[in-house]
């Protein structure tokens, strides 16, 4: 039975959701990390470029795609053209397959972590419990020696949350626990800044190593400063996640009448404040640590869940009060940031499946969640870590851009990319103006095609994390295979022949 298309009940609604998607584990762990390793404060100035010359116009395309179609990626490419359906399948496949996978194993170890926060059960050597203990590593991604219980009790968990959220309508599922989540974040995240900023060290290390602008690290000039560039670029298109039809499928609940140039506007930037944002607590954290500790900032600080699971739990060893709530505090920012984020990559491939095959949300979200507990289980094994490690460098580089890139060929040369400005200034709000056009067409593309470049030089020059060469063809080859394969097959099913018929408003307006 197909269900009327749901509409999100306010903008607000919509740009909580939209926003909830964005932020996630990276906006933490990620640019503060980058912001530090690519001159601190001046690595502002390739961040914002890249937001202002990729960032931002992909945004207002995936939102314009979505809102002109009223449709999922597959069915919006598909009306654009058939041929290119399998690509709009792929994105959220590769959402759903390459990321969620192992996206709900990361937030378990969150809510494991943040249960330990109550004793500090990590103990004084927070490297070693992580690896040896909690995860239990094993020496090759091959030897995935057993299950890890208390992990994949987490990722139960974590996917039936998912489950109860995406179940419901947008409206009722994901608007409102949006609307609960976002603010929640911003309080939590808001005490957690001025709690670290007060620690012994944390101001110094914020105005050492944060806010002062090593201009020479980002010099167009130097291979290393224009790797910098490329690396901002990378990181915008991560954090406002870009590339997976995500913005496309939640564009696509939006009423006829929408601001989607302001509404991007809004996304992009409070998305960027919020990492920004972040960052003072990260350095604030590290700061304090590093001083209590008499070890140099550059030795502490490190990114990724080596910044989470083993630098956090050691500052917070080294609180003088309140050391418990302050752990509590931090991985429930992570556990909120991550669901907010994992609910965008389910919906965006279970509303792709209601689409296609014309079923209920309920149970296209009941069986996609269940597929996704299943194949979760690898990444909750003694290997899992390694895995992860693998994939996810697979899908950021690769499937990531490359979606981003085919995006930008469906609406800026196949489309047209005027047809579809004339439809973002038709649907009110802000004039986008004809630049648009060329960053879509030229811009955007074109630096997408250096960075997915430099990925592969790099990972053909020397292999990935020094993994085996055949694990990394089997797991991070294998993936993009894998998603490649479903996308095709499913495009090839055939679709209601209404579906593919939509009657556009004629476009004979001005530009
Ligand atoms: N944007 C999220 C972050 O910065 O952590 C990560 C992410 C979530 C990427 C969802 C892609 C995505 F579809």
């Amino acid at each position: 039975m197909s269900e009327k298309r749901s509409l999100w009940g306010s903008k607000v609604g919509f740009l909580l959701a939209a926003i909830g998607s964005a932020v996630g584990l990276g906006n933490i762990w990620r640019f503060s990390y980058m912001a530090y390793e690519n001159g601190g404060g001046a690595f502002l100035i390739p961040y914002l470029t890249a937001l202002l010359c990729t960032g931002l116009p992909l945004m207002i395309l995936e939102y314009a795609l979505g809102h002109r179609e009223k449709a999922s990626p597959p069915l919006a490419f598909a009306r654009i053209h058939h041929l290119w359906e399998p690509l709009g399948w792929w994105m959220p496949v590769v959402a759903f397959s390459g990321i969620t996978f192992f996206y709900t194993v990361i937030i378990s170890w969150c809510m494991n972590y943040f249960c330990l926060s109550f004793n500090l059960g990590w103990g004084a050597d927070t490297q070693a419990f992580f690896f040896n203990r909690f995860l239990r590593v094993s020496d090759s991604p091959f030897v995935l020696g057993g299950i890890r219980w208390p992990i994949l009790a987490g990722t139960v968990l974590t996917w039936l949350i998912c489950w109860s959220i995406c179940y419901r309508d947008v409206r009722h599922g994901i608007e409102k626990a949006s609307t609960i989540f976002m603010p929640l974040l911003v309080v939590l995240t808001l005490i957690l800044v001025g709690w670290s900023l007060r620690l012994d060290g944390a101001l110094d290390a914020v105005k050492e190593y944060y806010l002062k602008a090593d201009l020479s690290k980002i010099s167009l000039f130097t291979a290393a400063g224009r790797k910098v560039w490329v690396a901002a670029f990378g990181q915008i298109f991560f954090t406002l996640s870009l590339g997976f039809g995500i913005m496309i499928t939640y564009a696509s609940y939006l009423p006829k009448k929408t601001d989607i140039t302001g509404n991007a506007l809004v996304t992009c930037f409070l998305n960027c404040l919020y990492s920004v944002i972040a960052g003072f607590a990260v350095f604030g954290t590290i700061g304090f640590m590093a001083k209590a500790k008499g070890v140099p900032f550059e030795e502490a600080i490190t990114g990724g869940p080596g910044l989470a699971f083993v630098v956090y739990p050691e500052a917070i060893n080294q609180l003088p009060l309140l050391n418990h709530i302050f752990g509590v505090l931090f991985f429930l920012v992570l556990i909120v940031a991550g669901i907010s984020s994992m609910i965008s990559l389910i919906e965006a491939f279970s509303c792709s499946v209601c689409d296609k095959f014309s079923i209920s949300r309920k149970k296209a979200s009941s069986v996609i969640c269940g597929i996704g507990l299943f194949g979760s289980i690898l990444f909750t094994t003694r290997a899992g870590l390694l895995i992860l490690d693998i994939v996810d460098h697979f899908i950021n580089n690769y499937a990531l851009i490359l979606g981003g890139i085919v995006e930008c060929v469906v609406v800026g040369w196949l489309l047209k990319s005027q047809v579809m400005r004339r439809h973002v200034n038709k649907s009110g709000g802000l004039r986008l103006l004809p630049l648009w056009d060329i960053s879509v067409r030229f811009i955007t593309p074109g630096i997408l095609f250096i960075i997915v470049s430099g990925a592969l030089l790099g990972d053909f020059s020397a292999a990935y994390g020094n993994y085996p060469v055949n694990a990394l063809l089997l797991y991070g080859g294998g993936v993009l295979f894998f998603t490649w394969l479903t996308a095709f097959v499913l495009s090839h099913f055939p679709w209601k022949s209404e579906k593919l018929k939509v009657k556009h408003d004629p476009d004979k307006s001005l530009f």
